[in-house]
């Protein structure tokens, strides 16, 4: 045999032992998700997302069968997603660990995607310094400062001068918080208070009364989507700080389409700055939205939906590129650099910090037919976590 010949049946070979060592053996991919309590929609609108994904791209990959195992952490409740992280990886042998609602929980299942040398992917938490807690951890969802910037601009920009901020009293909170003084302050406004709410039932008639008796232009706020944004925006109105010439501004967490139809009027005109919006104008999130809806007739995308559908095609493109491997080391130099066009619009994984790098829109809340809709008029392109 010429050397050549050799040399390419040893080739030929290798490649084939390679993915002959993951062919047929199944691809477990350990989901950590609020399926219960307060956050529940978390968990149904990633898994709605992932399913979703699933069901357009075949259920195996790289001829492994992908097997999701769901398990609820309830919310923020660290100590139980660590519970379930250590059982998926010891008990239920895992490839890959996925999900993480709430930051706590991203935060404390860290330490074992390290120790076990696991894939870890962020499909929301938030809270920028996740990501640099593993070497193994990807985020394809977003982070508060992230998308807090771009709204602090958009106030300063449109005469907006003495801004009183509030958030929940956690991670993405204080990260919302510091970055929305950082921008608006370096660009010359001013911040008269910034106040912390608790991140579990707050009552916010009283932050809604004293923001309004400080006589603001705007108030700032991020509390974690859901119920909270409603009960938010239900005490701006009654209290009528509209009225005394207060504007509310946010991260688009407040108007996520999953509570858009529960804040109804109230909602109309909100300015949210944001990355993504079922409204988002695109060939690829016309499809998206129109499949999801076919699929979950009862509900309406969400930013969690599409990360848990652009967290399945991470997984299905690294698991393509290395012939089946799922391990840690060689999953994130696939990941590292990779692009593709998401239903939120064109976006890529920096590969210095394994975040997400993608468009930031600025966005006002209107009726559109019966449904209200985030409706995006400026965006700011390709915008990297600032909070790091
Ligand atoms: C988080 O806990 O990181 C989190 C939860 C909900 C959000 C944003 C961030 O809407």
């Amino acid at each position: 045999m010429s050397f050549m010949r050799k040399l390419v049946s040893v080739l030929a070979f290798s490649a084939i032992s390679t993915s002959a060592a993951f062919a047929g053996q199944p691809l477990k991919i350990g989901m950590i998700l609020p399926m219960s309590g307060p956050f529940a929609a978390y968990g149904k609108q990633i898994l709605n997302g992932a399913n979703l994904y699933i069901k357009q791209n075949g259920s195996s990959v790289a001829d492994r069968q992908v097997k999701l195992i769901v398990k609820d952490d309830t919310g923020i409740a660290p100590e139980l997603s660590k519970r379930h992280a250590q059982e998926l990886l010891i008990k239920d042998k895992v490839d890959i660990l996925a999900g993480f609602g709430l930051s706590p929980s991203a935060f404390s299942v860290a330490p074992l995607a390290t120790q076990a040398k696991k894939p870890m992917i962020v499909l929301n938490a938030a809270t920028s310094s996740i990501t640099t807690k593993s070497p193994y951890i990807t985020r394809v969802s977003f982070t508060l400062a992230q998308v807090t910037a771009p709204v602090a601009s958009w106030a300063i920009d449109n005469d907006i001068k003495n801004v009183y901020t509030i958030v929940s009293d956690y991670g993405p909170g204080h990260d919302a918080e510091q970055q929305f003084i950082k921008t608006f302050t370096e660009a010359g406004g001013n911040i008269i208070a910034s106040i912390r709410a608790p991140v579990s039932n707050p009552d916010f008639s009283a932050y809604v009364q004293r923001a309004k008796d400080a006589k603001p232009d705007a108030i700032f706020l991020f509390v974690p989507s859901g119920e909270q944004g409603v009960a938010f925006s239900k005490e701006f109105k009654q209290r009528g700080l509209q009225d005394a010439g207060i504007q509310l501004i946010a991260t688009g967490d407040l108007t996520d389409e999953h509570v858009l139809d529960t804040m109804g009027e109230p909602a109309i005109g909100l300015i949210t700055s944001y990355h993504y919006s079922q409204a988002h104008e695109s060939e690829e999130n016309d499809a998206y939205v129109k499949a999801y809806l076919e699929e979950y007739p009862n509900m309406r995308p969400n930013f969690m939906s599409v990360a848990g559908y652009d967290g399945m095609h991470v997984i299905y493109s690294a698991l393509e590129q290395n012939d089946g491997n799922a391990d840690g080391p060689q999953f994130i130099q696939a990941i590292s650099g990779m692009e593709w066009t998401s239903p939120r619009g064109p976006v890529t994984i920096d590969p210095e910090t394994r975040d997400i790098v993608q468009d930031i829109y600025i966005r006002k809340v209107e009726q559109q037919g019966s449904v209200l809709q985030n409706i995006e008029f400026d965006k700011v392109e390709q915008f990297a976590d600032p909070g790091k």
